[in-house]
């Protein structure tokens, strides 16, 4: 896959999934804005690239807030002059507890970062890729297995993901004229800082999470990078409005 002189916005790309998904679109010939509100971590990742011989650009950016992310991808156009792809993958896990336990800030904040952040993520790329003289680009948002099933102990954030997947829908549908198109993906749990933590809240834990998932291994970052970046390829142009399973066959059953 070659996405040679491509520009790609990526939020949360200063860590885990988001890291790798940049990196590999470095690798494949793109220039990318790592967006993240963790400066330290996302000026590391731009570190990476370069030091791989690519080019890289941090915006700082909470994605909860629209008008950074407005600023995010206006600073994206002012240095590389366009936008291709939009991958909106900020996100957070949240509380691990029962239902009836979740308090309303937490649910607010999933909300405001998980769906929010893909909501006014995707209407700045997109208003962007309309303005550009040749319109179309490639967005893709991440969503979860969560996304796709109930996740007890995580009501908030297995909610936010189903929002993400009709945001998802929707937007394809709006703008498929112009070819943008806008597909989800959906991970089973893949090593990164969000799933260490999940790990941690039980002895045992991690083997009763690898346990659920048929190919017996958790993901690895690149493995859910490498389908975000066939996602996002030219050679894929019919491909859009979708939600991607990458999840070791956990809902093949
Ligand atoms: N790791 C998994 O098992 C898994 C499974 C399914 C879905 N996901 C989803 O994948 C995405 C990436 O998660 P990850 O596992 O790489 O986690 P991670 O914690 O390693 O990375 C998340 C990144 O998002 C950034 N971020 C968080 N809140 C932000 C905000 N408000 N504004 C901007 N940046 C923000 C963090 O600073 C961090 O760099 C998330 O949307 C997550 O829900 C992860």
């Amino acid at each position: 896959m070659k996405f040679t002189d491509q520009i790609v916005f990526i939020t949360g790309a200063g860590s885990g999934i988001g890291r790798a998904t940049a990196l590999a679109f470095t690798k494949a010939g793109a220039r990318v804005a790592v967006a993240d509100v963790n400066e330290t971590s996302g000026r590391e990742t731009v570190d990476l690239i370069q030091r791989a011989g690519g080019d890289a650009l941090f915006v700082a950016c909470n994605v909860a807030d629209p008008v950074q992310i407005e600023a995010a991808v206006r600073q994206t156009v002012a240095t590389y002059g366009r936008l291709d792809v939009g991958i909106n993958n900020a996100g957070i896990g949240g509380a691990f507890a029962r239902f009836t336990d979740q308090t309303p800030d937490d649910f607010n904040q999933m909300m405001a970062v998980n769906v929010g952040g893909v909501f006014y993520g995707m209407q700045h790329q997109i208003r962007q890729m309309l303005a550009q003289d040749r319109p179309g680009g490639a967005i893709v948002n991440v969503s979860s297995i969560a996304g796709i099933r109930g996740m007890p102990m995580g009501a908030p954030y297995s909610a936010s993901k189903h929002a993400v997947i009709g945001l998802t829908k929707t937007a394809a549908l709006e703008y498929v004229r112009q070819r943008i198109r806008v597909n989800a993906i959906c991970p089973v749990y893949t090593h990164s800082a969000m799933v260490d933590d999940l790990i941690n809240t039980a002895p045992g834990m991690e083997e009763r999470m690898r346990r659920m998932i048929p190919l017996g291994r958790f993901g690895q970052p690149d493995d859910i990078a490498q389908a975000i970046l066939w996602l996002c390829s030219d050679e894929n142009s019919f491909y859009t409005g979708q939600a991607l399973h990458m999840d070791g066959g956990l809902t093949a059953g």
